[in-house]
C-alpha cells in the first residue's frame, strides 16, 4: 500500500470506529472541519491532559487561564493578524481551482525528496551490509542530480520567501513545470495576498455593529492577560502562562485531514523572561517540548528540528518540531523566541503600561516571551497515524491494531465475560464496578471472544479481561494484552494495579 492509500485507509479507520467524523457530514459536510466522536473526544482530552499537567503541573512557575475567544479588534491590529496574516494564493486559469504558492512548491521539493530516498532504498537493497550510505549520497549520479535541482529551487524559494517577493514564487512554479492536479496545466494567475481571519459582527446593525474576529490563535489571550495573572498570581519572572482552545483561520488550502483545519485547538504557552536571556530559555525549551513528544514512545527517530531560515520581523529565533506524518516530516508545534513584540505593541495600542519591575535589580523592563504552540488535532492525528498497525494472525487471517500510547487510549480496559449466562455476566458487573473509577472502560458480552478481541484491537484498548467459568472459583481473569496478544491469569483484586502501571498518566508525567 502507498502512503497515500494508507492514509485514505486511515480517515476511515477514524470513522468506522467513532474517532472523526466529517463536520455536517448529513448535509455533506463542510470543508475542513471536522467533529470528534465518542474515541476521538477521548484521546484528545487525554493528549490535552498530558500537555496540561506537564507544563502546569510540572512547572511551579506556569499556570493555566482560559481565555475568551472574542477579543477587542484592535488586539488584532496591535498582533499584526490584520496586516500580515496573510497566505500567498494563486490560481489555475483552466480549472479555477486555488492554491498556496508556497505550499505547490514545498510539495515539489518534498518530492525530489522521495525520488532521493527511493534512489538510496535501492542502493540499500542492491548492495545489503556492505551498503555506505553516506558514500552513496556523496557519488550517486542520480542522487546528486536530484540534490542539485533541490538546493537551487529551495535556495530561490528561501530568498523570495525573505524578501516577500511573490512574483518569484509564480516564476519558480512556472520554472519547475509544476501543474495543477486537476487541469494539468500550468496556466497560472499572479500570486495574491489573502487574510486567513474569519470575521463576524458583534451587536446588532442598527447599534452600529463591531466588526471582530474569531481568533486566529490563542495566543494573544495570554499577551493581553499578563498584567492579570501577573499581578493577581505575584508570578516573578520568569514565569509562563498556558492555554488551551479554539482557534479558526480561513485556510484555502484546507487537507490532508485534521492536519489543516479551519476550526482547530492550540495548546500554547508563553514563557516571560527577563531580555537577553531569550536564547538560553529558547534552547531550554526545545529539548523540554522534544522531550514531552519522545517520552509517547512513538520513536524519536520520528521527530525532527526544522530552524525557520525566514524569521517573522519580531522574532529572534523560531524552531518547529516536526513528526513523520504519512505525507512525510511537517510541523507539529512550533516554538518561537517573539522578543517583546507582542506586549510592546499592546502597550502601544492600549495606552496601558505594561512591564515588569524586577526587584531584585530595582529596573523596570517589558518582558521577552518564548512561546511554545502546539495543534491539539495535529497531535491526535500524529498519534492516529503513527498508532494505526495491519498485522499478520497465525491463522492466516489480520488484525487492524491501534498501538495507541497506553495513556492516550480512549479506552483502557475492555470487559467481557465469556458467555452471557452461568453468572458470568454477573461477575463481569463486579469487575466493571472495580475498575470504573480508575479507568474508561468498555462492556461487552456480543459475539465471539476473538471478534470482541478485534473490536477493542481497532480502538486501541490496551487490556481485554475476559471472565469465564473458572473464574467464580479462583477469583481470577485473563488478561490479554494489546500489543503481545499475551494473556495471563491474574487476580481480581490485583487487576486495578496491573493496569494502573500501563495507563497511568503519573508515570508517564514521572518519565519526564
Ligand atoms: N501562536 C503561534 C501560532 O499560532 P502557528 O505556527 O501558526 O503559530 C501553531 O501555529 C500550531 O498550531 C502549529 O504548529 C500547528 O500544530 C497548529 N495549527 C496551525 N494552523 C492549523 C490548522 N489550520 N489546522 C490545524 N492545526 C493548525
Amino acid at each position: 500500500m502507498t502512503q497515500d492509500e494508507l492514509f485514505k485507509v486511515l480517515v476511515a479507520h477514524c470513522k468506522e470506529y467513532g474517532f472523526i467524523f466529517p463536520s455536517s457530514e448529513i448535509y455533506d459536510g463542510l470543508a475542513a472541519v471536522y467533529d470528534y466522536g465518542q474515541m476521538g473526544v477521548q484521546l484528545k482530552n487525554n493528549i490535552k491532559n498530558y500537555w496540561w499537567e506537564a507544563m502546569t503541573r510540572l512547572n511551579e512557575n506556569i499556570v493555566g487561564i482560559d481565555s475568551a475567544i472574542f477579543m477587542h479588534p484592535r488586539i488584532w491590529e496591535a498582533s499584526g493578524h490584520v496586516g500580515a496574516f496573510n497566505d500567498p494564493l494563486i490560481d489555475n486559469k483552466d480549472s479555477k481551482k486555488r492554491y498556496r504558492a508556497d505550499v505547490l512548491i514545498e510539495d515539489y521539493l518534498g518530492k525530489i525528496e522521495e525520488k532521493i530516498e527511493k534512489e538510496v532504498a535501492k542502493g540499500r537493497k542492491k548492495f545489503g551490509d556492505s551498503f555506505d550510505e553516506a558514500q552513496f549520497r556523496a557519488t550517486n549520479p542520480n542522487v546528486l542530480r536530484e540534490k542539485a535541482k533541490w538546493d537551487e529551487v529551495h535556495n530561490r524559494y528561501v530568498a523570495a520567501e525573505k524578501a516577500n517577493d511573490f512574483a518569484e514564487y509564480r516564476q519558480i512554479i512556472i520554472d519547475c513545470n509544476i501543474v495543477c492536479p486537476i487541469s494539468g496545466t500550468c496556466n497560472w494567475t499572479e500570486v495574491r495576498q489573502f487574510n486567513l481571519m474569519f470575521s463576524t459582527s458583534m451587536g446588532s446593525t442598527a447599534d452600529g455593529a463591531n466588526l471582530i474576529y474569531l481568533r486566529p490563535e490563542t495566543a494573544q489571550g495570554i499577551f493581553v492577560n499578563y498584567l492579570n495573572v501577573q499581578k493577581t498570581g505575584r508570578m516573578k519572572i520568569p514565569f509562563g502562562i498556558a492555554q488551551i482552545g479554539k482557534a479558526f483561520r480561513n485556510e484555502i488550502v484546507a487537507r490532508q485531514f485534521i492536519f489543516r483545519m479551519r476550526e482547530f485547538e492550540q495548546m500554547e504557552m508563553q514563557f516571560f523572561i527577563k531580555p537577553g536571556t531569550e536564547l538560553d530559555w529558547f534552547k531550554k525549551w526545545k529539548e523540554t517540548r522534544m522531550k514531552w513528544h519522545v517520552n509517547l514512545g512513538m520513536g524519536a527517530e520520528n521527530y525532527r528540528f526544522h530552524d525557520h531560515e525566514k524569521l517573522a520581523h519580531y522574532a529572534n529565533a523560531a524552531t518547529d518540531i516536526e513528526f513523520n506524518f504519512p505525507f512525510g516530516f511537517k510541523e507539529l508545534e512550533g516554538i518561537h523566541s517573539r522578543t517583546n513584540f507582542d506586549l510592546g505593541n499592546h502597550q502601544k495600542f492600549s495606552g496601558k503600561k505594561i512591564e515588569y519591575f524586577d526587584p531584585e535589580e530595582n529596573t523596570s523592563y517589558t518582558p521577552y516571551v518564548i512561546e511554545t504552540s502546539i495543534g491539539v488535532d495535529r497531535m491526535v492525528l500524529a498519534v492516529l497515524a503513527h498508532s494505526y498497525t495491519v498485522e499478520p494472525l497465525e491463522n492466516g487471517e489480520e488484525r487492524v491494531v491501534m498501538r495507541i500510547p497506553a495513556p492516550l487510549a480512549p479506552i483502557k480496559v475492555a470487559v467481557m465475560p465469556l458467555v452471557k449466562k452461568d453468572g458470568l455476566p454477573e461477575l463481569a458487573q463486579k469487575v466493571v464496578d472495580e475498575l470504573k473509577y480508575d479507568f474508561s472502560y468498555q462492556y461487552d458480552e456480543k459475539d465471539s471472544i476473538g471478534k470482541r478481541y478485534r473490536r477493542q484491537d481497532a480502538i486501541g484498548t490496551p487490556f481485554c479481561v475476559t471472565v469465564d467459568h473458572d473464574s467464580l472459583n479462583d477469583g481470577c481473569v485473563t488478561v490479554r494484552e494489546r500489543d503481545t496478544m499475551k494473556q495471563e491469569r491474574v487476580k481480581i483484586e490485583d487487576l486495578r494495579d496491573m493496569i494502573e502501571k500501563k495507563v497511568s498518566l503519573t508515570n508517564l508525567l514521572r518519565n519526564l
